[in-house]
């Protein structure tokens, strides 16, 4: 595939970050493109504002849909159908994801479960829902977004990732598995697997709103000590993130920092990975690491695998700023 022009995309998380680029870039480029998002009034914009830039022609549609909900994805795939009038896709980004549920002892089980839904059931589900699509396009290419964290299950000292790292995992080593089945039974198709390292986007945001919680800025007092309770608030103070005696208005700052700055000290935004990404599909790529930290650990625990969690062991040498610091 060396162009995107004609085509249909499935984008799924389209209504922000990486999903929302990747939507407005493929519209640019021709293809038109069906987005859908949990945040219906995010991907409604989405579609909005990338008609504009598209060539005559190209059709931009935002659905409502949890792909963690296989009978949402039915009806997404329904409704795309319908409305872009179509009978295959070409291409589907299984993009859409969340954080939290990072300790599997400590968090509650609906948490670490949602997460693992999110970002296994509904690669997975999306799998099966367009997979016949894929192959009646003759030249259909599946892109899974896995992460960072699918070839390294960690963030660093004192920050589990449990939930998101196994569904990373899972889906990382899906794509690979479908490599050869798809070869072997469905040789039209192909699949590619994304694995970005830190990218600025609104996820820590996004992922507070998917467990139904307003913007850290407007939480409540008890949303806040519920979100950090106190022995984490105990490692904050002692690990210098907060002051002694922190109020609930300091934790709601440390969050809105948190997320800012995992949005806007980004080593790369959202525009340029979802170039990135483009690019390795059109290239016919399987692997798409977008990032130098991503290529970076990924070097690393090829490397020394049995020291993949000894971080000193794993990053000597590397300046502490140059850690990776994916969700
Ligand atoms: N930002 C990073 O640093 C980073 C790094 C590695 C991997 N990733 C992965 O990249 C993908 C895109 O992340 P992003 O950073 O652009 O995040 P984002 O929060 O900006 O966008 C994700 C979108 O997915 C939507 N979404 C969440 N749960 C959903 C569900 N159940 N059904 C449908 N939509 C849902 C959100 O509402 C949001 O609009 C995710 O899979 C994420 O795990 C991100």
């Amino acid at each position: 595939m060396d162009s995107f022009t004609g085509k249909l995309a499935v984008v799924t998380g389209g209504g922000s970050g990486m999903g929302r680029e990747l939507a407005r870039q493929l519209a640019a480029q021709g293809c038109s493109v069906a987005a859908c998002d949990l945040n219906v009034a995010a991907v409604t914009d989405t579609a909005v504002t990338a008609r504009p830039g598209a060539p005559d022609g190209v059709l931009v549609t935002g659905h409502a849909c949890d792909v963690s909900d296989e009978a949402q994805v039915l009806r997404f795939r329904d409704e795309l159908l319908e409305q872009h009038a179509r009978d295959h896709v070409d291409l589907v980004f299984s993009n859409a994801g969340i954080g939290g549920g990072g300790s599997f002892v400590k968090d509650s089980r609906e948490d670490w479960e949602r997460t693992f839904a999110t970002d296994w059931w509904g690669v997975y589900y999306c799998a099966r829902a367009f997979l016949p699509l894929l192959i009646a396009s003759g030249d259909g290419v599946l892109v899974n977004t896995s992460s960072l964290n699918g070839l390294w299950a960690a963030l660093g000292p004192g920050m589990p990732n449990s939930a998101y790292a196994t569904a990373k995992f899972a889906v990382r080593g899906f794509s690979e598995a479908l490599i050869e089945d798809l070869r072997t039974n469905a040789p039209q198709v192909r699949v590619a697997v994304v694995i970005p390292g830190h990218v600025g986007t609104d996820i820590i945001a996004n992922s507070l709103r998917a467990r139904g919680l307003p913007a850290p800025e407007h939480m409540t007092d008890a949303q806040i000590e519920e979100l950090i309770p106190p022995d984490a608030q105990a490692a904050l103070i002692s690990a210098g993130a907060l002051p002694e005696g922190a109020s609930a208005d300091d934790l709601r700052q440390l969050l809105v920092r948190g997320n800012n700055d995992f949005r806007d000290k980004a080593p790369l935004s959202a525009a340029d990975a979802a170039a990135i990404i483009l690019d390795g599909v059109r290239s016919g790529a399987w692997r798409i690491l977008v990032g130098e930290d991503a290529k970076m650990v990924d070097a690393k625990v090829r490397a020394k695998p049995e020291a993949a969690y000894d971080y000193a062991e794993l990053f000597a040498g590397m300046a502490e700023d140059h850690s990776p610091s994916s969700p």
